[in-house]
C-alpha cells in the first residue's frame, strides 16, 4: 500500500510515574515493548525499576515483579523502606522463563519487571544460567509474550566493570529500547541515558541523586553540581554543557603543581586525557605556557563526564589560572572547543547554553568570536585565539611587541 495510506497508531504510552524515566523513554513505557535498562552491578537498577513498580502499581496500572535475583522478602523490604509497597504489584520468585511467560498470560498485567535477565534460565537449554546462549533466548522468549500479550516489559541487565556486556550487547537487538545508567558509586549523582530507542529521541538525559529514600529524580542539575563551589578560587572555571539534549553548568578544576618526576603527570578525571594533552600543546605553542616540569592535574567535579569539545577553553583557562595563582572571576563562564592553531571554534547550541548560565546568575561570558547573538543581560567577550582569552581576562601579561 502506499505509505500515506498507512494509520497512525495512537500513542498508547503509559507514564512510568517517575519523571526522570519518563524523560528519558519520551513520555513513557509501550505496551507490547521490551525495553532493557543495563549498569554496573549496584548503580540503582533494582531501585529505579522498584519504584517504577510502586509508581504504576499505585496510579492504577498491574505489575508483574519477577524477582529472579534476590528472595520476595528482600524485595518486600526494600519496597516498603521506598514507599513502592501497592497491591497492584505481583512479585513472583520464579527464574524459570517458562513459568514467567504462562504468569504473563495468566496474569495479563500492563508491564512485567524481569530482575534480572542474567538470572532467567530455560531448562531445556543447557547453556549455563547467565551465558550467552540462555540470556538470548529467554530474552526472546518474554519478548515474544510481551508483543502477544500487550505488557511492557522491562528487563535487568548487568554490565560488568570492564563495560564488557556479557548478555546485555547480545540483547540490544532483540529489545526496542535499551538504557544504560551510570554515575560514579562515590558519588549520589546518577544518570539515565537511552541509546536505543524505537519510540523517540534518544538524546534525552535523566538524572538522580541516590539517596537513603532511594532515587530522586534531579530537575535542576547546574545547582546540585555548583553547590558546593568556592567562587573565585585559581584553577576553577565553570562551562555550560550540552549533555542529552539538556544544559548543565559544571565546575571544571585545574591543578599545576611543580613536578619531580622525569615525565610529569597529567591526570584527567571526568574529561578526556587525550584532550588535555593536546590543550597543553596548544597553550605551550601558542600562549607560551609552558608546563613541561609540571604536573597538571583536571577534573570535572560531582562524578560528571564530559565528552564534548565545548569546555576546551575552559580547561585551558583553569589550568593557566591554577599554574599563574589568579583566580577567575566567579561570575564567568567559558565555552568553546579549542583547534590545533590555538584558535577558539564554535560549539553547538550556544543559546541555550547561555540562557543556562544566565538563569544561574552568570553575569560575563567568554564564547568564541563568531558566535551568534548572546542573551541579553549577559556580558560578553568574544575571543579569536586562546591567546587572546588569556590576555583579556588578565592570566597572562599581554605584549605589545608579541
Ligand atoms: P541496587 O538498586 O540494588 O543496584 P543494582 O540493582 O543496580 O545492583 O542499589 C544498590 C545501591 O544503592 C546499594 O549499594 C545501596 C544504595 N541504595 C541507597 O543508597 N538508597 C536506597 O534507598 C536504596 C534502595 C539503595
Ligand atoms: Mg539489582
Amino acid at each position: 500500500m502506499p505509505i500515506t495510506s498507512v494509520k497512525p497508531r495512537v500513542d498508547a504510552r503509559r507514564s512510568t510515574g517517575v519523571d526522570q524515566l519518563d524523560v528519558v523513554l519520551t513520555g513513557g513505557v509501550v505496551p507490547g515493548s521490551a525495553t532493557l535498562l543495563g549498569g554496573e552491578p549496584g548503580i540503582g537498577k533494582s531501585t529505579l525499576l522498584l519504584q517504577t513498580a510502586g509508581a504504576m502499581g499505585s496510579s492504577g496500572r498491574s505489575v508483574l515483579y519477577v524477582a529472579a535475583e534476590e528472595s520476595i522478602e528482600q524485595v518486600h523490604e526494600r519496597a516498603e523502606r521506598l514507599g513502592a509497597l501497592s497491591e497492584s504489584v505481583l512479585i513472583t520468585a520464579a527464574n524459570d522463563v517458562d513459568t514467567v511467560a504462562s504468569e504473563m498470560r495468566r496474569i495479563g498485567p500492563d508491564v512485567v519487571i524481569v530482575d534480572s535477565i542474567q538470572t532467567i534460565t530455560d531448562q531445556s537449554n543447557t547453556g549455563a544460567a547467565g551465558s550467552v546462549t540462555q540470556v538470548r533466548d529467554c530474552a526472546n522468549r518474554l519478548v515474544r509474550e510481551a508483543r502477544r500479550t500487550g505488557a511492557a516489559l522491562m528487563l535487568v541487565g548487568h554490565v560488568t566493570k570492564e563495560g564488557s556486556l556479557a548478555g546485555p550487547r547480545v540483547l540490544e537487538h532483540v529489545v526496542d529500547t535499551v538504557l544504560t545508567f551510570e554515575g560514579d558509586r562515590h558519588h549520589a549523582l546518577r544518570f539515565l541515558r537511552a541509546v536505543k530507542h524505537r519510540f523517540g529521541s534518544t538524546r534525552s538525559l535523566g538524572v538522580f541523586e541516590m539517596t537513603g529514600d532511594g532515587l530522586v529524580g534531579v530537575a535542576d542539575p547546574s545547582r546540585l553540581f555548583l553547590a558546593d563551589r568556592v567562587p573565585g578560587v585559581a584553577g576553577s572555571v565553570v562551562v555550560p554543557i550540552i549533555d542529552g539534549n539538556r544544559p548543565m553548568m559544571v565546575e571544571l578544576q585545574a591543578l599545576v603543581v611543580k613536578s619531580s618526576l622525569a615525565s610529569p603527570r597529567r591526570v584527567a578525571q571526568g574529561f578526556d586525557s587525550r584532550r588535555l594533552a593536546l590543550i597543553l600543546a596548544v597553550l605551550e605553542r601558542h600562549a607560551g605556557v609552558l608546563l613541561g616540569d609540571h604536573d597538571v592535574y583536571v577534573s570535572v567535579v560531582g562524578g560528571v563526564k564530559v565528552t564534548e569539545p565545548g569546555a576546551d577553553l575552559a580547561v585551558a583557562i583553569a589550568i593557566v589560572s591554577s599554574s599563574m595563582g589568579i583566580g577567575v572571576p566567579a561570575e564567568i563562564v567559558a565555552c568553546g572547543e579549542v583547534g590545533l592553531g590555538g584558535e577558539i571554534r564554535q560549539v553547538s547550541e550556544i543559546d541555550r547554553r547561555l540562557n543556562e548560565a544566565s538563569r544561574i546568575g552568570f553575569e560575563s561570558v567568554v564564547v568564541p568570536a563568531k558566535s551568534p547573538q548572546v542573551p541579553e543581560g549577559l556580558k560578553v567577550l568574544r575571543a579569536a585565539t586562546v591567546l587572546e582569552t588569556l590576555e583579556r581576562t588578565k592570566l597572562i601579561d599581554s605584549d605589545p611587541f608579541r
